[in-house]
Parts: structure tokens; C-alpha cells; sequence
């Protein structure tokens, strides 16, 4: 059902990228178990969801925060952010973005990826309120973006179903990581070419 869901937003995903979780913060924490180590930087929006930096927090990691452009993501300042702090990941939800609402636009879109592909920097997405659009379908998953070719590491993590969460792992997602005894079930492994994993995951 899940992998139905993301191809039909536009994603084509397989039943064997699918890894369930306890929750879109479940996989949130285990991503960042896997490949944020203390002192890494984390790029986050400003505001963005308290509970993510609690997440970052927990790895001893620290947040960077950029703010927005009127109602657009500030890109410029987000590239002028990955080259002076070079964070190990940006921290962005791209869909109705909590608290903002806000919805980032295709070339924004494509303009983070490429921006990530350039920078050899991960991208962490979180979809949770994707499914609350009001006005019309869902906006197809971010890393429908991703081309095969251009390997921009991307991982996004989800909310399906209630109590139900998922992470997925596109092309070169970073240094590789593993989870920690905190995960230990999951096996969470990033290689080249990725494999998704931690409660319910995907690769693009
Ligand atoms: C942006 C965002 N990420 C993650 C979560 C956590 O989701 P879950 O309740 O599935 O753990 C929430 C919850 O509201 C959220 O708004």
C-alpha cells in the first residue's frame, strides 16, 4: 500500500523499498542515529518542527537555522549555508512545511537537489504533512527529482498511516551509516548504491 502510494505520486517505488516504522519521528531519530555524529552540523528551516531539534539534539549534533524568503524557501542563503558551515545534512519539509504551512516550489525543488548533487551534502525530507493538502493532490514526492544519473544523496522520511511511519534512501546517501544500539533491529545501512531501512523505508 505504501509503495503504491509513492508511485502513484509520482515516485515508482517497489514493496522491497518500504521499511514500516513507529512513526515519522521514529524514523526521523534513526536516520539521524545513522549519519549525524556528534559535532555535525544539521541545516534546518527556521521555524521548523521542535521536534526535530530535539532529535539533532540527542546526537550532540548542532542546527543550523536559515530562515525564508517572504513566503519561499531562501535557496540562496541555504547554499551560502552549505558551503560555510557544511552541514552533514539538510533537515527540510518540502510539503506544507510545519509550522509555516508553507509548499516549496518544482524549480525550488529541483534547485535544492541540484544544489545537495553539487555539495555531496544529504538531504533529509520529512513528508509527514504531505497528505494534508486541502486543494488537490499531494505534490509528488521531492525525490521524484532525484535522476538516476545525478545521485544527489536524498532520504525522505513520511507519515502513510497513522502511527505508521516511513525513511527511504536515495542514490550515495553520504558516508554510510548504520544504526546504533538505540535501532538495533533495523540494520540501517547507507552504501553506494543506497538501500533503504529503518522503520518503513524506500529507495528512489
Ligand atoms: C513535520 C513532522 N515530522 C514528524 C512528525 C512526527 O510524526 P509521527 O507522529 O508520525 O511520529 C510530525 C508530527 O506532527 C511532524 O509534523
Amino acid at each position: 500500500m505504501v509503495a503504491a502510494r509513492y508511485t502513484q505520486r509520482g515516485l515508482p517505488t517497489t514493496r522491497d523499498q518500504i521499511l514500516i516504522t513507529c512513526g515519522a519521528q521514529h524514523a526521523m531519530a534513526m536516520v539521524f542515529d545513522a549519519l549525524v555524529m556528534p559535532g555535525d552540523r544539521v541545516l534546518v528551516e527556521h521555524p521548523t518542527y521542535p521536534n526535530a531539534l530535539d532529535a539533532i539534539a540527542r546526537e550532540h549534533a548542532r542546527a543550523v537555522p536559515v530562515g525564508f524568503a517572504g513566503a519561499d524557501w531562501d535557496l540562496d542563503t541555504i547554499a551560502a549555508a552549505v558551503r560555510d558551515a557544511c552541514p552533514r545534512v539538510l533537515y527540510l519539509m518540502p510539503d506544507f512545511q510545519n509550522p509555516t504551512g508553507r509548499c516549496m516550489s518544482q524549480e525550488q525543488r529541483a534547485e535544492l537537489v541540484e544544489l545537495c548533487r553539487r555539495t555531496h551534502t544529504t538531504l533529509l525530507i520529512d513528508e509527514t504533512m504531505s497528505e494534508v493538502a486541502l486543494d488537490g493532490p499531494p505534490p509528488p514526492p521531492l525525490a521524484s527529482q532525484v535522476r538516476e544519473s545525478s545521485s544527489a544523496p536524498l532520504i525522505t522520511i513520511g507519515r502513510p498511516a497513522r502511527r505508521c511511519g516511513a525513511a527511504c534512501g536515495s542514490a550515495g546517501s553520504g558516508r554510510g551509516g548504520r544504526c546504533s544500539s538505540r535501532s538495533p533491529a533495523c540494520g540501517l545501512r547507507w552504501t553506494s548504491p543506497p538501500r533503504c531501512s529503518t522503520s518503513s523505508s524506500r529507495s528512489t
